[in-house]
This record gives structure tokens, C-alpha cells and sequence, in this order.
């Protein structure tokens, strides 16, 4: 069992007594929340005898660092925003940065990897495009001794061999909660769904839809069209217009991987006529402040928030290796889902 996911999985379970209780006794108003920071420890069956990921303390002070941060591409708010944090937090603490965008091409991404250990950059922080196609260049730069910090999403992979540490929300848990939510409020009526997708190959994307679709097995929601946007709100409203027009009025959910999708499946579904949040529910997960702000205009039901902000976490974990000290395997963030009873335009990104 390689994927990341299936590790996270595992942790989830371990957690998940306590987490029933947290989000079902005493305090009923208090927002559904996943387990707090859970932690992987280090040292689980990856060959890494003292906790650092295979990586001797080197005592480096921060301003000696290179950093090479490989991402993506920036073609939405929250990847803007992922990118604004790392990049000001790496520059504030005194790092050099070594940054590329891989323009969602992942045969790029991997290449800009390439370019990055050829440079002799002391760290490498990506959020994986897909869980497929970086595993070779991953590994030249875990050859070349070069810690790998894998934000935000997964690959198919092993800690030790692949990366030295992964630090990301829980997708599973994400699309579990927007499932829930819709079961619950559409109370056994039958009730048709439209999935808007992420990218194809990408944990988020897999595990979200994972998550979904498992929660709503069985029960009365049936999905009636289901197609990848990219997680790019212009392709969503696109993709919404055409579902709009073979789908009509037997539209009764939207389920969108992302805010961003969302918005642009809402201006897509206004601009045939149709009131979000009245005529049809749409649901999301990133807890952006468009997508706040559209739950207190009642026309977005819900959103889960999932952390763009991983730059304090890369620096302690930087520190940490620096100094030899043990580090997790895995690091999963804390998410909450938002409705009209907690949104909070202030917490969005
Ligand atoms: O991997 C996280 C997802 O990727 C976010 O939900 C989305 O907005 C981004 O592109």
C-alpha cells in the first residue's frame, strides 16, 4: 500500500474516536472540525532510524538555505495565495528561493525538480500536480541528499525514498463532510447531483471525490453529471453552462472540488436564470472569502476550508532538520466546515 492517501487513512482512523466526539457531544453549535495537526511519527518502517527522514543535522542557520519551491501553476485563488505565503515567508526568514511554475504541466514540474538539484539547492518544497510523474525526478533529489517537503498534495510514493515528509489537508475527510451535509439537509428526498472535478491525477481531486462518492452510496442522492473544470473557475462556468443545457431543470446539487469552480458553477446557473442556494444547492471546499462571502449571500450552501498557508510549517520543518531533530512522516491540517451559522468572510484566504 504505497499512496500517501492510504496513509493518511490510516491516520484518520486512529483518530476518528476522538474526532466523533469532538464535532457530536456537549457543544452541538460548534463547527465540524477534523483532528487537530495529527501527526505521523517518524521512524515507521521507512529505514529512517532517527526521525530527521534519513537526514543528517547539518546546523545551518536559515540564512545559509537555499530553497527551491517548485509549484504548480497559479491559475487560482487559493494556488495564489499558497504561493504569496511561501514565497513571503521563505524570503522573510532569509531564505534564497529558487522559484518555478510549472503552468499545471506536470512533465514540467518535474523537469523545473531536475533543474532545481542541478542548481545544488539545499531543500525542495512542491505541491505535486498529479500523484503520478515525479517520482523519478523526486528521487534524483532524494539521491542527491536534497530533503523533499511535499505541501498540499500527494504522490504515489514512500517517505524515505520519494520524499522526506508530506505536510496536507485531508481530502477523504473534505468530501466526507460536504456528503454528509447534503444527506442530511435533503432529508431522503431524491435529489440530483453535478460534480465539478479538479485536475485529473491529483490527490485532491481523487480524494475528494473518493470521499463524496463513498458517503453517498446508498443514499438518495444521485449524481447525474460529473466532469473535470481544472479547478479553474472560467472552465467551471463553461463546463456549467453545457451541463446546464442537457440537464436543466433536474439539477437539484452542485458539488464543486473547489471554491472557485463553485463561483463560476453559480455565475453559470444565475446567467441561465436559476437562483443559486433557492432553484439549486451548490456545496465546495477551500474556504476562500468569495466563497464566504457567497454563503452569507445564500448562494453558496457550504464550503470546507483547506489551508493554502504552508510556509510557517516549511520553515519549522526546515529548523527542525537543520538542528537534527526527530520530524513527522506526515503532518495532516486542521479543516472546519462553513456554513450560514460560522462563515466568516475574515477567515477566508
Ligand atoms: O490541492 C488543493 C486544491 O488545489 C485546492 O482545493 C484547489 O483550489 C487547488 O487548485
Amino acid at each position: 500500500m504505497k499512496r500517501l492517501t492510504a496513509l493518511l487513512l490510516v491516520l484518520v482512523m486512529a483518530f476518528s474516536m476522538t474526532a466523533c466526539k469532538k464535532n457530536t457531544n456537549e457543544d452541538t453549535n460548534a463547527p465540524d472540525t477534523n483532528p487537530e495537526s495529527t501527526q505521523a511519527p517518524a521512524n515507521e518502517g521507512n529505514g529512517d532510524t532517527d526521525g530527521t527522514g534519513g537526514n543528517e543535522a547539518q546546523g545551518r542557520s536559515l540564512e545559509e538555505l537555499t530553497v527551491g519551491f517548485a509549484q504548480m501553476d497559479n491559475t487560482n485563488s487559493w494556488r495564489i495565495a499558497e504561493t504569496n505565503d511561501m514565497l513571503a515567508k521563505l524570503e522573510a526568514a532569509g531564505i534564497e528561493v529558487v522559484y518555478a511554475d510549472a503552468g499545471a504541466d506536470t512533465a514540467k514540474q518535474a523537469s523545473d525538480i531536475e533543474d532545481m538539484v542541478a542548481q545544488g539547492v539545499d531543500y525542495i518544497v512542491l505541491p505535486p500536480q498529479e500523484e503520478d510523474g515525479l517520482q523519478g525526478a523526486l528521487q534524483a533529489a532524494m539521491g542527491a541528499g536534497i530533503p523533499v517537503i511535499l505541501i498540499d498534495r500527494g504522490v504515489n510514493g514512500e517517505v524515505g525514498k520519494d520524499y522526506t515528509t508530506a505536510i496536507m489537508s485531508d481530502f477523504i475527510w473534505e468530501g466526507q463532510q460536504v456528503a454528509n451535509r447534503l444527506i442530511e439537509i435533503t432529508a431522503g428526498d431524491p435529489t440530483n447531483v453535478v460534480i465539478l472535478q479538479g485536475t485529473q491525477g491529483a490527490t485532491a481531486t481523487i480524494d475528494r471525490q473518493t470521499g463524496f462518492m463513498d458517503a453517498i452510496d446508498g443514499s438518495n442522492l444521485t449524481v447525474i453529471a460529473d466532469q473535470t473544470a481544472n479547478f479553474v473557475m472560467s472552465d467551471a462556468q463553461a463546463v456549467m453552462e453545457n451541463i446546464i443545457q442537457a440537464q436543466g431543470d433536474k439539477i437539484d446539487i452542485v458539488y464543486a472540488h473547489n471554491d472557485d469552480m463553485a463561483i463560476g458553477a453559480i455565475a453559470a446557473l444565475k446567467a441561465a436564470g436559476y437562483k443559486p442556494g433557492e432553484d439549486v444547492i451548490v456545496a465546495s471546499v477551500d474556504g476562500s472569502k468569495a466563497a464566504m462571502e457567497a454563503i452569507i449571500a445564500g448562494e453558496l450552501y457550504m464550503t470546507v476550508s483547506c489551508s493554502p498557508f504552508f510556509g510557517d510549517i516549511v520553515i519549522d520543518t526546515i529548523t527542525k532538520i537543520e538542528a537534527g531533530e526527530d520530524i513527522p512522516d506526515f503532518i495532516v491540517n486542521q479543516d472546519t466546515v462553513y456554513d450560514k451559522t460560522n462563515a466568516d468572510v475574515a477567515k477566508g484566504f
